[in-house]
């Protein structure tokens, strides 16, 4: 099969070329829990850099017992390797309605794209703590910050992109440092040699072409941080806000999306399967998906198709019998928390454009 930038698929939906960012189209996306590493969305704010994995290492920095300077294959050998299979979602995702609300610049106009879930392999972060001398009781208010070998510009600087998590989940065993994706070296794009792998957080926080890990009191001081990826209220503009006003992103709120079709899609009369993901944010699960054909009127409950694996997202499946007309096809899915997804985007509009769940709606004609 023909392949295009960075060996994607040829359907996939490049957004931009330089930086890097697209993802898969919605109708492939969600047909498999795995997204094949081809189609697996990208989403890169500078140039990919280049590592050359012989001279790769990897610090370990800031408040530890002992500084650690690693190579790729004292990673490998040195700690045990673990598989976890995690979905991974950029607060961006659906900015594209937000924006239809009111219009957000300089950002990218995400659809339902900016997520995919793949098959990671690498170590656990807090194995390689312990022997910096980081141990659990350490991680009250701690946090842990995490540097990127790409560099950014941004308000007239030049650095490199960072983030941080509480250390409270980096010591959670499923917080990696990974250098497989789908059974394969990690690609290029997707963070080759090693990258964090943050499940239940915003994509941000799983930082790509990792170079450096520094334990710290506090949130990372990075853009990318302490501006970025912060959710604002909705009356909050980009030239007068107070940027320490707004929430640092981390878990993921609940969320669920139509990918089976299209807006303004044309469907044959009778019955048509609609189908889609959801995914809920922190240690939580879904618990239910409802589906409408008339706006939200009526609701069916959908199937579920649960991988086994708790950091995965969930597919579901719809079957409606349509006669000849037009129809509003809404999801909305609940939690097992019993948190639920806002009905009306507006609420959810916020400058930067991040964490839309609002109930997703897609008009469809059947004829
Ligand atoms: N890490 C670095 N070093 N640079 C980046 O631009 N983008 C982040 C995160 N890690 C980014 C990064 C964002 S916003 C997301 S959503 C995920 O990577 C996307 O990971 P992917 O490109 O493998 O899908």
């Amino acid at each position: 099969m023909a392949k295009t930038l960075f060996d994607k698929h040829v359907d996939f939906g490049v957004r931009q070329a330089n930086p890097f960012n697209g993802g898969p189209p919605p109708r492939l996306l969600g047909q498999s829990h795995i997204t094949p590493t081809d189609l697996f969305f990208v989403r890169s704010h500078g140039d990919v850099p280049e590592v050359d994995a012989d001279s790769y290492r990897l610090e370990v920095n800031g408040r530890v017992s002992r500084h650690l300077s690693l190579s790729l294959d004292e990673i490998k050998n040195n700690f045990e390797r673990v598989a976890v299979n995690a979905t991974l979602q950029c607060a961006g995702n659906r900015r594209e309605e937000l924006m239809a609300v009111q219009p957000i610049p300089h950002e990218l106009p995400w659809g339902v794209d900016a997520i995919s879930h793949a098959a990671w392999a690498g170590v656990r972060l807090r194995d390689v703590l312990a022997v910096a001398g980081v141990e659990s009781e350490a991680a009250l208010n701690l946090h842990v910050e995490f540097g990127g070998l790409d560099e950014v510009e941004r308000l007239n600087n030049r650095f490199r992109y960072g983030g941080s998590i509480p250390l409270a989940k980096g010591l959670s065993p499923e917080v990696i440092l990974a250098y497989e994706m789908n059974g394969e070296p990690l690609a290029p794009a997707h963070g080759f040699p090693l990258r964090t792998i943050v499940p239940r957080f915003i994509g941000a926080r799983s930082v790509k072409w990792l170079e450096r890990i520094t334990v710290q009191d506090e949130p990372s001081h990075n853009y990318f941080q302490r501006k970025a990826y912060r959710l604002f209220a909705s009356n909050a503009r980009a030239d007068t806000v107070n940027w320490d006003n707004g929430m640092m992103l981390g878990e993921m709120n609940v969320t669920s999306v139509i990918c089976s079709h299209t807006e303004d899609e044309r469907v044959g009369a009778g019955m048509i399967a609609v189908q889609g993901y959801a995914l809920a944010g922190g240690g939580r699960e879904i618990a239910r998906v409802d589906v409408s054909s008339d706006g939200g009127q009526t609701w069916m409950h959908a199937e579920l198709f649960n991988d086994t694996n708790p950091w995965a997202w969930t597919l579901w499946k719809a079957n409606f019998e349509l006669e000849p007309g037009r129809y509003q096809l809404v999801v909305r899915a609940m939690d097992t928390s019993a948190n639920t997804q806002p009905q009306d985007i507006s609420q959810v509009w916020n400058f930067k454009g991040y964490m839309n769940n609002a109930w997703h709606r897609v008009n469809v004609e059947a004829r």
